[in-house]
């Protein structure tokens, strides 16, 4: 619970700042890439909006760009070593280009010492910031450029939420829509709670505002983030349920779907089920992550719940919503991770048959509770334990997809086809990529598809004329 001087505050983005600078971007491009979660590519579309009114244009080229932005992760080792393999690169770019301007952001940025560490070995580096100032992005950028600086600001402590920033959007047919910040439930492997700051809720009626502007613009699908969204509201002047926020985003005309992401197991509750169940526009799908099926593991990985509990609330969620989709989060090799442990993983994955699951092996993070424990386990062991377990996942998906032959299932038309320009592709309401003939139907339509063909990971289909 927060106290009256803890409550979250909010603050309306300046849009002056960016129209005094408006005409300092004209001709030029921006590349940014984006490692990480969908936090991280919502906070880029920001990034990407405050540049565009810069009068900056986006590219996927970098040599042809005056910024490289890397908007950086943290989550594991290996998301760490891209950005630093990365960086590396740029040194060729910058010899060529003097006036390139490098920055580098996000989760990363947030560990102490990183941005020391970065600045030293790659002293080319323009400027730094963290991931609760992101929106003070453009004011680095002029001084970097009128008074040839090199900037570091990172605030250690998360502000007030800053409201009505710009957002250049990658879709124009579903867009996320970010309901909470932060996470207070220190998972031991986890580095997000340091990285990102105390959970922070958006106020229902900037969110519903929101929505609403994407709405008139032509969005059909909305997904809500959060690392914990079903601890969203609290904090709030009045306070505010995810349920009760579903319900009053339910009601949004013009919205055909809605979607969210994270639930912790120990949080999803009855209100929550009752919610998708009454409510249209909220999709059948649920992304629940287990990370262990063992009950020793989940206690030392911090979880608060156990595998009876968690296998309860799925078999309530299985029971209540028909057709509903599950998906996870799996962790493998987490300290003292027995055979027997992952024994019991490997069967609650084969017992739920989820439509999909993330599976990774634990990575250690400086400073985190599990990278003090003992009992570490060795790499042979986890990557054993990773093929045996991505083996289970996928054979379960490839079945539930063969069972889909045949049916007719409704689609949003999200684009064209990755790997067949020829055909268009979009998503069932409970998640599946469906690629189909592009005749007589355009992006953002609603079409029922009859499906002929499942392949390993997503389905092909026909237009029901
Ligand atoms: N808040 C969300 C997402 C957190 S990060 C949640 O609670 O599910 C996404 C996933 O990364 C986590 O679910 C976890 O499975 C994985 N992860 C986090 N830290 C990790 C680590 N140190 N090593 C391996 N996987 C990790
Ligand atoms: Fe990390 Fe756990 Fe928070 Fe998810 S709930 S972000 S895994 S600490
Ligand atoms: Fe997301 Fe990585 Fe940060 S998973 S919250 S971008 S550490």
């Amino acid at each position: 619970m927060f106290t009256m001087e803890e409550r979250v505050m909010t603050k309306v983005f300046d849009y002056k700042s960016l129209d005094e600078l408006k005409n300092q971007g004209e001709g030029k491009y921006f590349y940014i890439h984006t490692y990480g979660c969908q936090m991280n590519e919502e906070d880029s579309e920001k990034l990407s909006g405050m540049l565009k009114r810069l009068g900056y244009t986006r590219t996927e080229e970098k040599t042809e760009a005056e910024i490289i932005l890397f908007n950086t992760c943290c989550v594991r080792e290996n998301a760490e070593n891209k950005v630093f393999g990365n960086l590396g690169q740029l040194k060729a770019l910058k010899a060529k280009n003097p006036d390139l301007i490098v920055g580098i952001c996000g989760c990363m940025m947030q560990q102490e010492g990183m941005a020391d560490k970065i600045l030293k070995q790659f002293p080319y580096v323009n400027i730094i910031f963290g991931t609760h100032n992101a929106y003070k992005f453009p004011e680095y950028l002029n001084r970097v450029k009128t008074e040839g600086v090199q900037i570091k600001e990172i605030f250690n402590k998360e502000e007030e939420i800053v409201e009505g920033l710009p957002v250049d959007r990658k879709s124009d047919v579903k867009a996320f829509v970010t309901i909470m910040y932060g996470c207070n439930n220190f998972c031991t492997y986890c580095i997000v709670p340091y990285v990102r700051g105390r959970e922070r809720s958006r106020k229902p009626e900037d969110i519903l505002k929101e929505i609403k502007e994407l709405v008139a613009n032509g969005y059909k699908e909305i997904t809500l983030l959060g690392q914990n969204v079903n601890s969203y509201g609290k904090g709030l002047e009045n306070e505010v349920s995810f349920a009760e926020l579903l319900r009053m985003i339910n009601e949004i005309d013009g919205l055909e779907r809605v979607r969210f992401m994270t639930s912790h197991p120990k949080d999803l509750n009855d209100d929550v089920i009752k919610a998708i169940k009454e409510c249209g526009k909220l999709c059948e799908q649920i992304h629940l992550p287990v990370q262990s099926g063992s009950n020793r593991i989940l206690k030392k990985m911090n979880r608060h719940y156990t595998r009876e509990y968690y296998l309860l609330v799925l078999n309530k969620i299985k029971r209540e919503i028909p057709d509903v989709a599950l998906t996870t989060d799996i962790i493998v090799g987490f300290p003292g991770e027995t055979e027997e442990d992952f024994i019991d993983t490997l069967e609650l994955v084969k017992e739920v048959k989820y439509d999909a699951a993330f599976t990774f092996i634990y990575s250690r993070r400086n400073n985190t509770p599990a990278d003090m424990m003992l009992d570490q386990v060795n790499d042979e062991d986890k990557h054993n334990r990773f093929n045996r377990l991505v083996e289970a996942v996928n054979s379960n998906v490839i079945a539930q997809n063969k069972a889909y032959e045949g049916k007719i299932v409704e689609v949003l038309v999200e684009g064209t086809s990755k790997n067949d320009e020829s055909k268009l592709s979009g998503r069932t309401r409970n998640g599946r990529l469906v690629n189909f003939a592009a005749e007589g139907v355009k992006v953002g339509d609603i079409v029922n598809v009859t499906i002929t063909k499942a392949q390993n990971f997503s389905l092909i289909g026909e237009v029901c004329k």
